[in-house]
């Protein structure tokens, strides 16, 4: 793969990797360059300070933050970085020849993507915490970490502080995962958490989870579910062996869910997360990928991971079912993954082991992500439907003749010729037979507005 640069200090390059490589292998120092002083860079600075000694003496090697790059130099920052360190040219850090690891933490996906594909190409390692660059260009970014002789490092990028990427990656590397179920975004969890401990309104939730530093720039990519939707796709991936391209991921994130919905799935014994789901569907290598909020039902461990705390549950076919938990977002949590992928990368710049574990490698199969509509799930369907003679029987016809089966109907007691809700739990059906017949029914004169459906899952 070709890797394009531009800016001025492109001609270097060429002649850097090399010389790179040969300098540092006679040094226990490595100085690092941090693209990015926000929430993520300056936790990562600030957690530098506080354990360095610690951290250096477990590496048997100094780590020292040489320069950090940020946008704007007078902006008021939540971090201890001195000023001297900074620059608004991230070129400047990347290109300095005594910066030997770069840590890149801007976020998005075009600056972030030139400034890891010219550490790269110099020979430098990359740790990122950005899984939205690596859900679009993971395939490339990797390729030239290869090309050039060096790794890129992402455990930051999913799930904050639980070191969930090294599980799957090295600690289930003799396991197929059979599935996995993920709450992989803190926003989301806590806009859930909070609407339904404390009856909060969503978007006063949301202001704060922007305050505390978990919401992404826009915080669109949190609640309509597409952080959750990278993440579950890079877990997908290391996974199943094959890169799963973000657009085939299918993603439904959390605005249409409602204070009802959670009142009504609490009274059937749920909780709705959003949750990440991956299974395997058969031997074809076919699997599910899909972000969507999911009642859980509150027996299972995954109801009562709250607030800002993520949870990755996984079902391997030697380990059986395994459960990490942690912290999903903000400054500190995510900063000690970060630290985790720096510790990594100094180790291997230390022992010459840059290829030891490369960033992705695509193993067992040419796999396929299943279309939705070919998925079964059971469903929580809530209609607002006028109270009148004949309008269940209606709704249970069209059901019926869809061959889905009716677990459970609640109808609270209504006004004759008012509005009610009606919560149907269905069994099993595809996800194209369920969208089916909801459209049937949202035809019916009694049914009022969209019918809400949100899928059930029950761990089996
Ligand atoms: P943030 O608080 O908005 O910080 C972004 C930083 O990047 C700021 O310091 C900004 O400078 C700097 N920056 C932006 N564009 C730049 C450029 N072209 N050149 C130099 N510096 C630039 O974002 P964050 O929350 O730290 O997130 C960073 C990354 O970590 C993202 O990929 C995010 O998805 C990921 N992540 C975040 C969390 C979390 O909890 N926040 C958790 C896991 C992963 P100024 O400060 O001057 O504006
Ligand atoms: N915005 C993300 C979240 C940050 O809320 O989970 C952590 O990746």
């Amino acid at each position: 793969m070709d890797v394009m640069l531009t800016g001025p200090f492109a001609g270097e390059i060429e002649l850097s990797a090399a010389a790179f490589n040969g300098k540092l292998s006679a040094r226990m120092q490595v100085n690092l360059g941090i693209i990015g002083g926000g929430t993520v860079g300056g936790g990562v600075y600030d957690a530098l300070q506080r354990n360095g000694a610690l951290f250096n003496s477990r590496l048997g090697a100094t780590i020292q933050v040489r320069r950090v790059a940020v946008r704007d130099l007078k902006k008021k920052r939540g971090s201890t970085i001195p000023k001297a360190l900074l620059t608004t040219d991230w070129r400047e850090v990347v290109f300095d020849p005594e910066v030997h690891l770069i840590a890149e933490l801007i976020g998005g996906t075009t600056t972030a993507r030139e400034i890891i594909l010219a550490a790269l190409k110099l020979g430098k390692p990359v740790v990122t915490a950005n899984k939205a660059l690596l859900s679009a260009h993971g395939e490339e970014l990797f390729a030239a970490a290869q090309k050039y002789g060096t790794n890129l490092y992402y455990e930051a990028s999913v799930c904050g502080g639980i070191p969930i990427i090294k599980a799957l990656r090295e600690g289930f590397v003799g396991n197929r995962i059979n599935a996995l179920y993920g709450i992989v975004n803190g926003t989301c969890n806590y806009i859930l958490t909070r609407m339904k401990l404390e009856g909060a309104d969503f978007g006063a939730v949301l202001a704060d989870a922007q305050k505390l530093g978990y919401a992404e720039t826009p915080p669109d990519l949190d609640i309509d579910g597409h952080d959750a939707a990278h993440k579950t796709g890079i877990l997908a991936s290391l996974a199943h062996g094959f890169w799963i391209n973000p657009k085939q991921v299918h993603v439904e994130g959390i605005r249409h869910i409602s204070a009802l919905d959670i009142k009504f799935a609490g009274e059937l014994g749920y909780t709705i997360k959003l949750l990440g789901t991956v299974k395997k569907l058969d031997d074809s290598c076919r699997v599910q990928v899909s972000v969507y909020p999911t009642l859980v039902p509150n027996s299972h461990v995954l109801a009562s991971v709250n607030g800002v705390f993520n949870a990755v549950f996984v079902r391997g076919d030697i380990v059986g079912d395994a459960l990490f938990y942690g912290r999903g977002a903000g400054k500190d949590a995510t900063a000690s993954s970060v630290l985790s992928d720096l510790g990594d990368a100094v180790l291997d710049l230390k022992t010459g082991t840059k290829n030891r574990l490369p960033a992705f490698v695509p193993h067992e199969c040419d796999g396929a992500v299943a279309p939705i509509s070919e998925v079964v799930s059971q469903y929580f369907v809530r209609l607002n439907v006028t109270d009148k003679p004949g309008v269940l029987a209606m709704i249970a016809t069209i059901f019926g003749a869809s061959n889905i089966g009716i677990s459970s109907v609640i109808q609270p007691e209504g006004h004759a010729g008012a509005s009610v809700p009606l919560i149907f739990m269905l069994h099993n059906a595809t996800n194209g037979t369920a969208a089916n017949a909801l459209k049937q029914i949202a035809k019916l004169p009694a049914v009022k507005g969209q019918p809400v459906m949100i899928r059930v899952e029950n761990f089996e």
